[in-house]
């Protein structure tokens, strides 16, 4: 069912379109929930089923005959597979079956860059992304140099993703944490030319939602954070954290309604707060972005180690606050903590003397979430050095 809201935007099975302004390159996304692909299962029928999704992962597919053959065994002990004999047909239909759903990746594996490259082109034909597969630990896999391999192998990883940035396609790597150093790889990442990276957040001791932080405090890649999304509380973790999206395998087996739950609930927390993956303030873990939401550096708390981090002194600090604020409503803010409310907290955070100083300014809570949101933009646009690892 499709209906027009007042302010504009089309409602289609109560779900919000055009509500996020979410993009990598060419794909955009209706929101930022992803089906992640599970090897044998999330093919194109499977997906069928979660077309509400802002982005379906679909595979992982082996492009050519040894990926092909390693798959066979790894199906002969057990576990589930896409195998073909034709691999680039069938990646072909796959990416036909699906046109119109929502926007597609295709996650990949191979043993030598040139089917990736045919998979690029594919890919950009149909205007998906492509996803390379530097995740799959399964030793046939690995043997080969493909899967989590190419992680141990950042030079020759960045070669790939060279070589396939060349077709021009959108391009995605799906990661393991804690397997090298996060932050370096995503570095590397990033200056090969890749336009995403879709972390699992997997630590030997449960989830690393560290790892998003890490990750968001140095590169300006899309971050598509993975691994135990069950419901919106965990989702809500990955996006305070700097994910732009949150990707879910597993929970869709044992619930698949999840998908469906997940947007509904981001997209209320989006229509009532303007910004869907807002950080924690930083006291409470949060990222860089979170600058946005930080008091006056009057006292010692965890604002100076964050700033030391982005190479900013605390009067450059004030001052950067400050030209941003001039002419906008939130340089207003009698009778909050600092006198304006540039200084002032997240709109989740309650508080009555900010709200009273939004009421006089005549500002809605969304509309103070988007300055903050640009003030965090502003703020970070003017540090000084690329931030280095960030500690857990
Ligand atoms: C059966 C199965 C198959 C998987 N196959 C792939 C794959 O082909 N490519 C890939 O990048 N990740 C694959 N994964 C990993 C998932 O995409 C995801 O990263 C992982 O399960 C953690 O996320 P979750 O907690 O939402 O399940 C697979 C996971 C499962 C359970
Ligand atoms: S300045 Fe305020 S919000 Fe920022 S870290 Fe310190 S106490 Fe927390
Ligand atoms: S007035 Fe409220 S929102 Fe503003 S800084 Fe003080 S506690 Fe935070």
């Amino acid at each position: 069912m499709k209906e027009t809201t007042e302010d504009g935007y089309i409602r289609r099975n109560n779900v919000i379109d055009n509500l996020f302004d979410i993009k990598a390159g060419y794909a955009s996304f209706k929101n930022p929930i992803a089906l992640a692909s599970m090897a044998g299962i999330t093919d194109s029928k499977f997906a069928s089923g979660f077309k509400n999704a802002g982005l379906v992962i679909l595979g992982g597919y082996n492009l050519d005959e040894k990926t092909n053959d390693a798959a066979k065994k790894e199906i002969g002990r057990g576990r589930t597979e896409f195998v073909s004999d034709e691999p680039m047909e069938f990646l072909n239909s796959e990416l036909d079956a699906t046109k119109g759903m929502t926007t597609i990746a295709v996650n990949v594996r191979a043993a030598s860059l040139e089917p990736y490259k045919k998979a690029a082109n594919m890919a950009l034909e149909s205007g998906a992304i492509l996803e390379i597969n530097a995740h799959c630990r399964q030793p046939e896999m690995t043997e080969l140099g493909a899967g989590e391999a190419l992680l141990k192998d950042i030079p020759h990883l960045c070669e790939y993703i060279r070589e396939i940035k060349k077709t021009g396609a959108v391009l995605s790597v799906k990661t393991r944490a804690n397997v090298v150093n996060d932050v370096e790889l995503a570095q590397a990442l990033e200056k090969a030319g890749a336009d995403i990276i879709h972390i699992d957040a997997m630590h030997p001791q449960g989830i690393d939602i560290g790892v998003i932080r890490r990750v968001r405090n140095s590169t300006g890649l899309f971050i598509i954070g993975n691994n135990s999304v069950v419901d919106f509380e965990s989702a809500k973790e990955m996006f305070s954290h700097g994910a732009d999206m949150v990707s879910v395998a597993r929970a869709v087996r044992s619930n698949p309604g999840i998908i469906n739950q997940l947007v509904s609930e981001v997209s209320s927390f989006q229509s009532m707060t303007g910004w869907y993956n807002a950080p924690k303030h930083i006291c409470g873990g949060g990222d860089l972005r979170a600058l946005a939401f930080c008091c006056l550096p009057v006292k010692p708390c965890s604002l100076h180690g964050a700033l030391k981090q982005a190479g900013i002194s605390a009067e450059e600090f004030m001052k950067i606050k400050t030209e941003f604020a001039r002419k906008t409503p939130i340089e207003y803010g009698d009778g909050t903590c600092f006198g304006s409310m540039t200084w002032c907290c997240k709109i989740t955070k309650p508080c009555y003397l900010r709200d009273g100083a939004l009421e006089a300014s005549g500002l809605s809570d969304v509309e103070y979430m988007r300055i903050k949101k640009r003030l965090s933009e502003y703020i970070l646009k003017r540090r000084k050095m690329p931030v280095q690892t960030f500690s857990k």
